[in-house]
């Protein structure tokens, strides 16, 4: 009999859970529920539904008894930086609040006033990026001290289900280190860095490390559901567990396509050297204490925001098809700049920044759309050249992870802007990732070596070669 594990993975826009398992050597996925995630106004802050979420995780895990499979795991991969706090009675003291909530702003620099960017950069080796939970923590510390002052556990989202799924609190290592607290070579939080910021030690858990047997389901959720099942600790941060399925590991960069896009390599220490600082990279911790060396720049939040101001009305696919047929239009934004994190409307800001640059104006859906994914492909190439200094060499391919890998036309900008073979593939990385840990710690996968064999085998990885390739 196989081993059956569930990956649970909320991204920005949608959550699933997938059911894995192995078979002929093959992973087979088979999708068990799909539902919607979105940034909800609560009093004056912009909050994840955090217990809504949950109940979708428990709908999912019911939904298996109907379908008659019985799991023999389960572990949860979301976004980064965002948490909760805990009271002494383990009741949540804050919303889940999310990163685009402007309780951040003016943050970083207040925090530099006590502790240097560069000595930062130095202990953590983690991108400055305004949302980071450090700047979140430093934002609760001094608006909100008395709340800080209650506070008796740090738990991050992933952690928070988890905790209530089992009852055990813990921190896990991939998603910890994207807090900014976590000290890049102890591999532990740093303690000097929480003690010049003011920020409660004590409220952090002890970090474990992706492939951990958190646990089992408690007594009261094992009734509700009908069985009970492990809970593993994949690579909780989706970028942890995504990376974890990037089948072109030889000279390759990846980009984890998604809301952000997520574009690097992976590395065996932390590069904290000033032009990885300058050029704002960040070295996440990943499974078996790798390192993501890697920058998170602006990905498909902006279709998605196009998408929804269009009121839905085209699909992604219809979108890259309008894009297509734009074929005369021409204009390109900085994506990476902070009016289009959270403008109110996607498409004025696009059309506005055109407007005061002196391009053409996008005015049909396709125009915007091709607007969006050449400009997407300009950032992406500047990460690359810059990856390609730090490194002092060429890397040849480049592999999209994600559901923006079914961006074909995306795809083949991509090949052609940086004159890099493309992978595009697989669609379901973070699952993926996320399943075959499962499958780790359960003995049926030796290492992430076999892991990437066998995902190699069993997904569907398109190339696409850059024009001028094609023409010589
Ligand atoms: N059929 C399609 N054709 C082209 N692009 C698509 C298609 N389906 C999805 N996408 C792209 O994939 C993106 C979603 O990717 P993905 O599902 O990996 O994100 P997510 O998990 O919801 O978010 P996060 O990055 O926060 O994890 C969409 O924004 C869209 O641009
Ligand atoms: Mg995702």
């Amino acid at each position: 009999m196989p081993k059956y594990s569930i990956a649970v993975d909320i991204g920005a826009s949608t959550g699933r859970l997938i059911l894995g398992y192995l078979e002929g050597g093959l992973l087979k996925l088979e999708g068990i529920h799909r539902f919607e995630n979105k940034i909800v106004k609560k009093g004056d802050s912009f909050c994840w539904e955090a217990d809504k979420l949950f109940q979708e995780i428990i709908i999912g895990l019911k939904k298996c008894t109907e379908l008659g499979i019985k799991p023999d795991s389960i572990g949860i991969d979301t976004w980064a930086v965002d948490f909760v706090l805990l009271d002494e009675n383990d009741q949540p003291l804050t919303e889940a609040v999310s990163y685009r909530d402007p309780r951040t702003d003016g943050m970083m620099e207040e925090v530099f006033n006590l502790f240097s960017k560069e000595r930062l950069y130095l202990e953590t080796g983690i991108q400055f990026q305004k949302f980071n939970t450090i700047y979140q923590l430093y934002s609760i510390k001094k608006n909100h001290p008395e709340i800080l002052e209650k506070a008796k556990s740090f738990l991050m989202i992933p952690d928070y289900f988890n905790y209530l799924l089992t009852g055990k609190k813990a921190n896990e290592y991939t998603n910890a280190t994207s807090t900014q607290l976590v000290n890049a070579f102890t591999k532990n939080w740093d303690q000097q860095l929480l003690d010049v910021l003011g920020i409660n030690r004590e409220m952090f858990e002890e970090i474990k490390t992706p492939k951990t047997v958190l646990g089992n389901l408690s007594k009261e959720l094992v009734s509700e559901i009908g069985f009970d099942l492990k809970v593993i600790l994949p690579a909780t941060h989706d970028t942890g567990s995504a990376v974890i399925a990037v089948p072109e590991e030889d000279e390759s960069i990846y980009i984890s396509s998604g809301t952000w896009s997520l574009i690097g390599v992976e590395n065996y220490f932390p590069i904290c050297i000033t032009k990885a600082l300058d050029y704002n990279f960040t070295n996440e911790g990943g499974i078996d204490y790798q390192y993501r060396f890697l920058k998170n720049i602006m990905g498909l939040w902006m279709i998605q925001e196009v998408k929804r101001n269009y009121n839905d009305e085209y699909s992604f696919a219809e979108l890259v098809d309008l894009a297509r047929e734009a074929k005369g239009f021409k204009a390109i934004v900085n994506v990476n700049n902070d009016r289009f994190l959270k403008p109110d409307n996607m498409i004025d800001e696009i059309m506005n920044y055109c407007i005061e640059t002196g391009q053409s104006v996008p005015s049909t859906p396709g125009e915007v759309a091709k607007c969006i994914f050449e400009s997407l492909s300009e950032s992406y190439k500047e990460a690359v050249k810059e990856i390609e200094e730090i490194f002092e060499k060429k890397f040849k391919k480049i592999n999209v992870i994600g559901g923006g890998c079914q961006n074909e036309m995306l795809n083949q900008l991509i090949a052609d802007v940086t004159n890099k073979e493309v992978y595009a593939g697989p669609v379901e990385a973070t699952a993926i990732g996320n399943i075959v840990t499962q499958l780790m710690a359960l003995g049926e996968i030796e290492n992430i070596k076999q892991a990437r064999s066998i995902i190699k085998d069993s997904f569907e990885v398109r190339k696409y070669l850059p024009v001028q390739h094609i023409r010589s």
